[in-house]
């Protein structure tokens, strides 16, 4: 079946431009092309689309708000902007609303292979119900001791970076987005960062200051205490297998990278766990009393018809992390994650 994508633009050249460059593409892809937000929205109310790729600076509607608009209405749809390096104080405006950023002017095989693999990852959820829930998500919700912390370190004048990204590196809903904005085109560096400390340095205090303190991105859990109780369990385990998984890929002799990117998948290993269980918390619960039955996973392909695994590495596969990162988070046993990371 022909994957549907939609690129909009409010310049008839950059869509014709575009137009010729995927040409190539037709057998795989059905591509239709909006001059603007209203027209794009018009639309996806009348077709349903797979993709869709935006432009940022449009006059009437921004990318930032067609694809706000996007993740309500079709919440399954995959959402990326297309837009210039010189719009770059304008993707953290984005940074809830899109799921990836691409430069232009960009090179054909770039935006195959980026939306190729978004849409083979959403092939590996079974659900389609489980494939909005990753999709529509803002920001997976983050711990609120840290981010108290946190808050306190950028309003406070002088906190080191080093600091800060070591806060962040303590919380997996914070990690997972700096990696997504660092690896994302917009800060254009020449390799993979897999390191949530080291993208704070690279990400530099302003923006870690917008991310926090006026666009609101990271959100603290809040719950009843057996909630609480559970997230915060959640999160030690998650740091403990970080801590093992650091202490396996040095004895196996891994690079320094591999190493980092084994640490990250552990670290956001259960990712998927949080994102189900904030987006569908009875749910979830059901999923808590049917675990010590049938054991967890089969307890959410019961409930959800896909497991934590497939909706985080989903996830973050569409928020563009590393791939040997995202990899690891879907093979979910630590012996596969080691071969993704070493590979
Ligand atoms: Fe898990």
């Amino acid at each position: 079946m022909k994957r549907e994508i939609l690129f909009v633009d409010d310049e008839p050249n950059v869509l014709q431009g575009l137009q010729r460059m995927l040409r190539p593409l037709r057998d795989v892809w059905s591509v239709q092309f909006a001059e603007g937000g209203a027209a794009a929205l018009k639309m996806m109310a009348e077709h349903r689309f797979d993709v869709v790729v935006s432009d940022m600076r449009m006059p009437g509607m921004s990318g930032s708000q067609l694809l706000s608009a996007v993740r309500d209405r079709h919440p399954e749809v995959i959402r990326i902007i297309l837009s210039g390096q010189s719009e770059k104080e304008f993707i953290l405006e984005a940074v809830t609303a899109a799921h990836q950023f691409l430069s232009k002017p960009c090179e054909a095989d770039v935006i195959k292979a980026t939306i190729t693999r978004a849409c083979l990852l959403r092939d590996g959820v079974s659900s389609p119900g489980a494939q909005a829930v990753a999709s529509s998500l803002k920001a997976l919700p983050v711990n609120p001791a840290v981010y108290a912390e946190l808050c306190e370190q950028l309003t406070s004048d002088g906190a080191p970076l080093q600091k800060v990204g070591q806060t962040v590196a303590g919380c997996l809903g914070m990690s997972a987005k700096v990696l997504q904005l660092v690896n994302s085109a917009f800060f254009g560096l020449p390799r993979i960062v897999c390191s949530p400390a080291e993208a704070v340095v690279l990400l530099g205090a302003d923006t870690m200051k917008s991310l926090t303190l006026s666009c609101q991105v990271f959100e603290p859990y809040a719950g009843d205490s057996q909630e609480m109780a559970w997230r915060d369990a959640l999160w030690a385990s998650s740091r403990d297998g970080a801590a093992r998984a650091e202490a396996r890929a040095q004895a196996k002799g891994l690079d320094a990278r591999a190493v980092q990117a084994a640490v990250t998948a552990e670290l956001l290993r259960d990712c998927g766990k949080l994102v189900l269980a904030s987006q569908m918390p009875e749910a979830y619960a059901q999923v808590r009393e049917r675990a010590s039955l049938l054991g967890w996973s089969a307890a959410e392909r019961e409930v959800f018809g896909a497991t934590h695994g497939e909706v985080g590495g989903y996830l973050l596969g569409l928020w563009g992390l590393p791939p040997a990162v995202v990899d690891a988070v879907i093979a979910h046993s630590a012996q596969d994650a080691l071969l993704a990371c070493a590979a």
